[in-house]
């Protein structure tokens, strides 16, 4: 390429919740068990790239904002990130990038953001070579390489290029099942099938984490309980995806209990082990079993690799659960926080809002 060649693309993509947990890695980012998980609806991350491509210049980023903020922590994973995919991408060892980034939830609300992050990402590098080799960025194969590049960067953003439920990690239960990206789950779901869900986000504690996840998935190498751990995740997605399809709340929500608690129960018996539960996640968790017991409304807790709660229900019960919301959890979160959110139906290509 003799040509200097510039352009812009822009995607907001969600975070997701899973639902059985990725925890432990092998290999470039492979996981150790497969994960389901759901796409968030409004818990996203909107990023455009501004592009200048010339042969011979040096790669780079420019600059990078995060709701129009500089951030290096960040901006030097994604500078790692872009040089690993460089061999993937050969536009990348003569682009000259500027970078920018809102998210729609406050970044320090303790909400994983690098699975939208790296989504987002990821599907602007896959619509920049689509551009460039002239073919539409989206269909099957378009969202597919997107995630393989996304799980590149993180984990779990491999499961936020899709709307709705979404399998990563190759099994037996879900055909065209991988490692190296995620794929939907459910499509073909209808009633009763479970497929609307809310998800009530409780800010316990928005502190930085003291062990990241990949600390956390680094230990599981090592685990005392590293095989039982992927019979367990096995188990309890064949289990959770019989109840999505015949809409069986219950079993679902004693999966998505079994799988927070389990997450948090790796953590504490890891070498070294670590906590990273607050005093008001064990308290929010009390007053959901007892709220759950009281008035048999089917809402269940999970969470992420911190202190802060999901709480996961069926659209229908809304109205049931904000009172109880208000009412009784918000003294245990910080300074009342919390986001309504729910399913969402994935990423969005915003190329035209430019
Ligand atoms: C507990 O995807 O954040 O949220 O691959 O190192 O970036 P890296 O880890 P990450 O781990 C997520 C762990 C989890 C469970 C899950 O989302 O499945």
């Amino acid at each position: 390429m003799n040509n200097r060649k510039t352009g812009r693309v822009c995607w907001s993509s969600p975070a997701n919740i899973a639902l059985v947990k990725y925890w432990g890695k092998r290999g470039v980012q492979l996981p150790m068990n497969p994960s389901v998980s759901f796409a968030l609806s409004k818990s996203k991350i909107k990023i455009s790239v501004e592009y200048s491509l010339e042969s011979g210049q040096t790669p780079g980023i420019d600059s990078f904002t995060l709701n129009g903020n500089t951030h290096d922590e960040f901006l030097q994973r994604i500078e790692k990130y872009l040089l690993a995919l460089s061999d993937y991408f050969p536009f990348l060892q003569m682009a000259r990038l500027k970078i920018d980034s809102i998210s729609s939830f406050p970044h320090s609300a303790g909400i994983a953001s690098s699975a939208a992050a790296f989504s987002a990402l990821a599907l602007c590098i896959c619509n920049i070579r689509a551009e460039l080799n002239d073919r539409p960025a989206t269909g099957e194969d378009f969202f597919r390489e997107a995630s393989f590049v996304a799980r590149l960067g993180s984990g779990s953003a491999c499961r936020s290029v899709y709307g709705g439920l979404s399998v990563w990690g190759k099994t037996g239960l879900v055909a065209g099942s991988s490692d190296e990206y995620a794929v939907r789950l459910g499509e073909d779901i209808s009633s009763p099938g479970i497929t609307e869900l809310n998800d009530s986000i409780l800010i316990v504690d928005s502190s930085t984490k003291k062990v990241s996840s990949s600390g956390g998935h680094a230990l599981m190498k090592e685990h005392p309980y590293k095989d039982a751990r992927i019979e367990q995740a096995g188990s309890n997605l064949e289990t959770i995806i019989r109840s999505i399809r015949e809409g069986d709340i219950e079993t679902f929500g004693q999966v998505v209990e079994n799988e927070a608690l389990s997450l948090h129960a790796l953590m504490m018996s890891s070498s070294p082990g670590y906590l990273l539960l607050h005093p008001n996640t064990i308290k929010v968790i009390e007053k959901i079993l007892d709220f759950r017991k009281d008035t048999g409304v089917p809402a269940y807790f999970t969470l992420d690799a911190g202190p802060n709660i999901h709480l996961v229900y069926r659209k229908t019960d809304h109205a049931r659960v904000i009172p109880f919301i208000r009412d009784e959890l918000l003294a245990y979160c910080e300074n009342r926080r919390w986001l309504d959110d729910s399913v969402g139906s994935g990423p969005e290509n915003l190329n035209e809002e430019i």
